[in-house]
């Protein structure tokens, strides 16, 4: 019977060199500190387990899908099974989550050393979800692109493949088929089926079906360069610049417009690209924030924005400083008191607007405000 790969602790660094487990292998056990006290991988013998690993790098937007594992956590209980999140971020961050984002599953660090335990499941730097079922062997693995985020219809398309279509036929045994079912509960959670569309009020049944998704072709134009992507009519020029096209400077903050965070310029005009639509966006040149170097050299704006330490984190920064641009030619800077209004759509946790200011005061000198 296969079991867990042995480990004495959370450091791995001394442990000798064991193969990255694939589907089918011995997952490697590993003991890593949590809120509660330290939990050990093989301690959960007999149940199956889910491990969801996040890249490192705090992205706000990541405080809603944990919320969604929340719920999945609560609904694979009485299956026993187990969903444990592996946390890459600083140990600020982790326990800032179990704080005030109310986890209620454990949350590992995986800090000592930093993602030792996510370079032995060979996911380092992606999102991934690891099913391990009771015997400690891997029974499903999926690791998403570096750097970006889990997509749907990404899982969709994973499960469709496992999904057999009698779920205890011959071909599947019942443990794997419990298995994939965890994993499809998991995501029915971790990503809710979109809203049935509206009924009409004026549908003699009183029942419209639910429309179907509307795939689109688009071409935008980012940073000059034209993209051609194949989207969801919903899907947002936020995300379709982070998610499809992998410009992940442009952040997510409270995706419905108040933070500022992943504001871009459409025409040279700011916009707040989580409340536009990406077709809307088609045949209006967008500029990001790495389009604004001009062959190797920082707009004067970033350059402001670092000669003022005009941030801390710099969750925001991207977002200020495509605002402060466009700021500075509709021609707002005239004061600080000008600045201070024209840029308070932007929001800054951290509290750098004194800095902020001084940094577009000095890129907007020799301009008329
Ligand atoms: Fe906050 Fe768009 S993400 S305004
Ligand atoms: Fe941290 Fe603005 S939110 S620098």
């Amino acid at each position: 019977m296969a079991s867990f790969l042995p480990c004495a602790s959370g450091d791995f660094a001394e442990a000798p060199a064991a193969p990255v487990p694939e589907v089918g292998m011995a997952a490697p056990d590993f003991l890593l500190p949590a809120a509660d006290g330290p939990i050990r991988l093989s301690d959960f013998r007999g149940q199956p387990v889910i491990l969801v690993f996040s890249p490192p790098g705090w992205d706000p937007a990541e405080a809603a899908q944990l919320a969604l594992f929340n719920d999945t956590a609560a609904r694979l209980a009485p299956a026993r099974a187990r969903l444990l999140g592996v946390s890459l971020d600083g140990p600020w961050c982790s326990l800032d989550l179990e704080n005030e984002g109310g986890l209620r599953f454990p949350l590992l660090r995986d800090f000592d050393p930093a993602g030792g335990v996510a370079h032995r499941f060979g996911v380092y730097g992606s999102r991934a979800v690891v099913v391990i079922d009771g015997d400690g062997v891997v029974q499903w693995k999926h690791v998403f692109p570096a750097g970006l985020p889990a997509r749907p219809e990404v899982l969709a398309a994973v499960f469709a493949d496992l999904a057999p279509p009698d779920p205890i036929g011959p071909s599947l045994t019942r443990r794997q088929f419990l298995i994939t079912a965890l994993v499809a509960s998991l995501a029915a959670a971790a990503w809710p089926a979109p809203a049935p569309a509206e009924t009409s009020a004026a549908s003699p049944q009183g029942s419209a079906p639910p429309r179907p998704p509307q795939v689109l072709d688009l071409t935008l134009q980012v940073n000059g360069v034209d993209h051609a992507l194949k989207v969801d009519s919903r899907v947002t020029l936020l995300d379709a610049l982070r998610e499809y096209i992998g410009l992940t400077g442009t952040k997510k903050g409270c995706d419905q417009g108040t933070c500022g965070a992943c504001t871009v310029l459409a025409d040279g005009r700011r916009i707040k690209s989580c409340l536009t639509l990406a077709a809307m966006a088609e045949g209006r040149r967008i500029t990001t924030i790495e389009g604004l170097a001009r062959e190797g050299k920082l707009h004067p704006v970033q350059a402001a924005f670092i000669d003022h330490d005009a941030f801390q984190c710099g969750y925001c920064t991207p977002g200020q400083i495509m605002a402060a641009v466009a700021l500075i030619d509709e021609g707002h800077a005239g004061s600080d008191d000008e600045i201070r209004e024209w840029m308070s759509g932007n929001l800054c946790r951290c509290g750098a607007y004194p800095n902020i200011v001084a940094a577009i005061r000095q890129a907007a000198g020799g301009k008329k405000a």
